[in-house]
């Protein structure tokens, strides 16, 4: 059996109905899906089956699937993007695809040529490229995902991998746009642990920060929750930022003698090593108009920062939110870190903005960029 499918071996069977068109102004993030979808199967022994583009529909699963008990799966998310030039551009592809590999074989999933693979997303968005938005701050959410159909309860390597792959059109990620959001810091709750695998893109990452993030949101209103890591009783304040989950963490900081930093957690395995989180330093770096620092960011740091008025701004990276800006960090204790920015300026020439703005116009292909992979 070969390791890998080929994208060569693709068969594509289309939908005989199209679904209406979409109303962007009322589209909730990840929840419509093109006309079709991509699949296919690998069985331990017997190698991959024959890569397909097929119509939309439900997954037969079994009731034993391991996925379903056990969360063996992982996943990616990447954006397609409608060119000003009429072309289809995915943004940094090859890096989805090797940590979707990396994520893979964590799990045990089986193997495959992540070239093959995005050799077949390339066919499924041609041939679902009417879906593709074409207005600014929109475009199709990719979700490739791998999991284990193999039906057996045993704790033990899957037998039987699937991979499939989801076109979502969608908009912004959070519904209220790019207006600054607040954070609550949670000190209790851990995302990730040295050994663990907050490094891979693994469902079993996300299953867990539900809880926090729905008690955090009634008592805080927050809307998403920033893990942090090594702080104990004694040293509340020593604990460092790690992330948030769906986002990375950014914070641009003045210095005592003025110097202008923008640090990020480094990816000391308790990180997951996002490609806009990637994107974001080489961009800022490159500006030069201020330090571009991997390393641990603590409470007391921030607070410190703050209090003194020298937290410029925070700002999360990902897929799915580009470039968000934070307004303000919630603890437990009661104390409120804010950012210069407060969430009623229009902050244009903060730099999270222009990061996005940087980003959006390599994605949409204004410029012209080797990040940017027209189809
Ligand atoms: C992304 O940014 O693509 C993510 O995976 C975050 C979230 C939707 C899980």
């Amino acid at each position: 059996a070969q390791y890998t499918f080929r994208a060569r071996d693709l068969l594509i069977e289309r939908s005989p109905v199209q679904q209406p068109p979409i109303n962007l102004e009322d589209l909730k993030f990840g929840t419509v899906f093109t006309d079709h979808m991509f699949h296919v199967e690998h069985v331990v022994g017997q190698g991959w089956g024959r890569p397909a583009v097929k119509p939309f529909g439900l997954l037969q699963v079994h009731p034993a699937a391991q996925v379903l008990h056990y969360g063996l799966c992982c996943f990616e998310g990447m954006k397609a993007y409608a060119g000003v030039d009429g072309r289809t551009r995915l943004f940094r592809p090859e890096l989805n695809m090797a940590r979707l590999r990396r994520s893979a074989r964590r799990l045990q999933l089986a193997d495959f040529d992540p070239q093959e693979l995005l050799a077949c997303l390339k066919q499924l968005l041609m041939v679902d490229r009417s879906w593709l938005p074409e207005r600014e701050g929109y475009s199709i959410y990719v979700r490739p995902f791998i999991f284990s159909s193999a039906s057996a309860l045993g704790v033990a390597k899957p037998a039987r991998s699937t991979i499939s792959i989801l076109l979502s059109p969608v908009g912004p990620y959070f519904p209220t746009g790019l207006k600054p959001i607040s954070l609550f810091v949670d000190e209790l709750n851990r995302r990730a642990w040295p050994g663990g695998v907050g490094d891979c893109k693994v469902g079993g990452n996300y299953a867990p920060t539900i809880q926090p993030q729905v008690e955090a949101a009634q008592r805080y209103g927050t809307s998403q929750v920033l893990y942090t890591f090594r702080e104990s009783h004694e040293h509340p304040d020593h604990g460092e930022f790690e992330e948030c989950g769906a986002m990375n963490m950014f914070f641009y900081m003045e210095q005592r003698d003025g110097r202008r930093v923008l640090a990020t957690p480094a990816l000391t395995g308790t990180i997951l090593p996002g490609v806009t989180r990637d994107s974001v330093l080489q961009l800022a770096s490159g500006w030069g108009e201020c330090e571009v620092q991997e390393r641990p960011i603590t409470i007391a740091e921030v607070r410190q920062a703050s209090e003194e008025g020298r937290l410029l701004e925070i700002f999360g990276s990902g897929t799915a939110c580009i470039v968000q800006p934070v307004g303000s960090l919630i603890r437990a204790n009661g104390e409120v870190y804010r950012t210069r920015f407060s969430p009623d300026d229009d902050p244009a020439g903060s730099l999270s903005s222009r990061l996005q703005r940087a980003l959006l116009d390599i994605q949409y292909g204004r410029v012209e960029h080797p990040w940017g992979v027209a189809l």
